[in-house]
């Protein structure tokens, strides 16, 4: 009975670990529902609909002129069209970068909806008074003329040194509270392209530091710095942001005042709050007093609940 001994160990013993298998993955889907999208990350992925929604219609009036409903009206989920945005006077290369980063926005908005589901466009102000009155703030005067973000590449290329940064320190913040698997991969993907993008930004602006920004007599490097650091007293919790231009004793390891990217002691990129992003975001330095960008405040649950206190 050998020759039947051995049948049966072929025949029985692989069907056999594949159904032992099928069961041990049935019951552990059924024991985790919602493992890959765990319904705790869901509010802190749909606060970072509030900035890619910015960046999206910035980035694509600027270079189009046309806004996401005219790219992805899918996306814009009948929300008010922004105030104030427009086709910026951008030269070929810079019109071919921010092309692209407009339609990485789009993707992004796609993926993060797809995920964890969302709401509508807020209402945005993507005026040139409202830039304006960053720059002015950050300067504490007012600058004449007031400063117009779609009037030059340059012009452009600062007014985006404002926005996707934001994006990169609420990522970084939100790591670590996520839970599943799914959300985890979505924000290092939205993370490595916001940083990706603001880098592009930053060395751009970079390699024009000790331009005089015209009509202003202030350089490319103290645009950033004033911003920065304008960025940092909104914020209202520390030092998170530099310029591109720094002491020594903030640059990489303490021998650089080159500062291409901005980052911590350790070279890390630094983190915020939801909070911290919507002082700044709003302008007001208050998370509770909208303004700025989101006139109306941000949406999403977590934007919602600052705004109820
Ligand atoms: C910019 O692009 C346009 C359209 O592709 C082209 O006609 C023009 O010559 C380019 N300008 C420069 C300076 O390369
Ligand atoms: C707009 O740009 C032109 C040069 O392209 C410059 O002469 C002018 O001062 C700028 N105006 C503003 C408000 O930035
Ligand atoms: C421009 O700035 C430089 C350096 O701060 C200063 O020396 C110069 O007087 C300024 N020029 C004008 C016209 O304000
Ligand atoms: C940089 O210098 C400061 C003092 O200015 C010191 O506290 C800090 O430890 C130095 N950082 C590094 C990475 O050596």
């Amino acid at each position: 009975m050998a020759p039947s001994k051995s049948n049966f160990s072929i025949t029985t013993f692989f069907p056999l670990t594949f159904i032992v298998l099928l069961n041990l993955m049935i019951s552990y889907s059924f024991a985790h529902p919602h493992k890959g999208v765990h319904p705790n990350d869901v509010d802190a992925l749909q606060f970072a609909l509030n900035l890619e929604h910015l960046e999206a219609d910035f980035f694509l009036h600027g270079s189009s002129g046309k806004g996401l409903e005219d790219f992805a009206p899918e996306l814009v989920g009948g929300g008010p069209p922004p105030i104030g945005a427009s086709k910026a006077n951008l030269d070929n290369l810079t019109k071919d970068i921010i092309t692209e980063f407009g339609f990485e926005e789009v993707g992004h908005l796609r993926i993060i909806k797809a995920t964890v589901g969302g709401f509508p466009r807020p209402q945005l102000d993507l005026s040139p008074h409202n830039f304006a009155k960053i720059f002015d703030d950050a300067f504490g005067r007012p600058l004449s003329p007031p400063f117009d973000p779609y009037n030059s590449s340059l012009n452009y290329m600062l007014a985006s040194y404002v926005i996707p940064y934001m994006g990169i320190l609420g990522y970084v913040g939100a790591n670590p509270s996520l839970n599943g698997h799914k959300t985890k991969r979505l924000l290092a993907g939205l993370l490595g392209v916001e940083a990706g993008q603001d880098a592009v930004i930053r060395s751009y602006l970079f390699e024009r530091a000790t331009e005089i920004v015209h009509p202003y007599n202030h350089t490319v490097a103290e645009f950033t710095d004033r911003v920065s650091k304008l960025r940092n007293k909104l914020a209202n919790n520390g030092v998170k942001d530099e310029g591109i231009v720094v002491p020594l004793a903030s640059g990489a390891e303490n021998k650089t005042s080159a500062n291409v990217l901005s980052a911590d002691y350790n070279s890390l990129s630094y983190s915020r709050t939801p909070a911290e992003i919507l002082r700044v975001l709003y302008g007001s330095g208050s998370e509770h007093t909208p303004g700025g960008f989101l006139p109306k405040g941000g949406d999403g649950k977590i934007a919602k609940s600052f705004l109820h206190i």
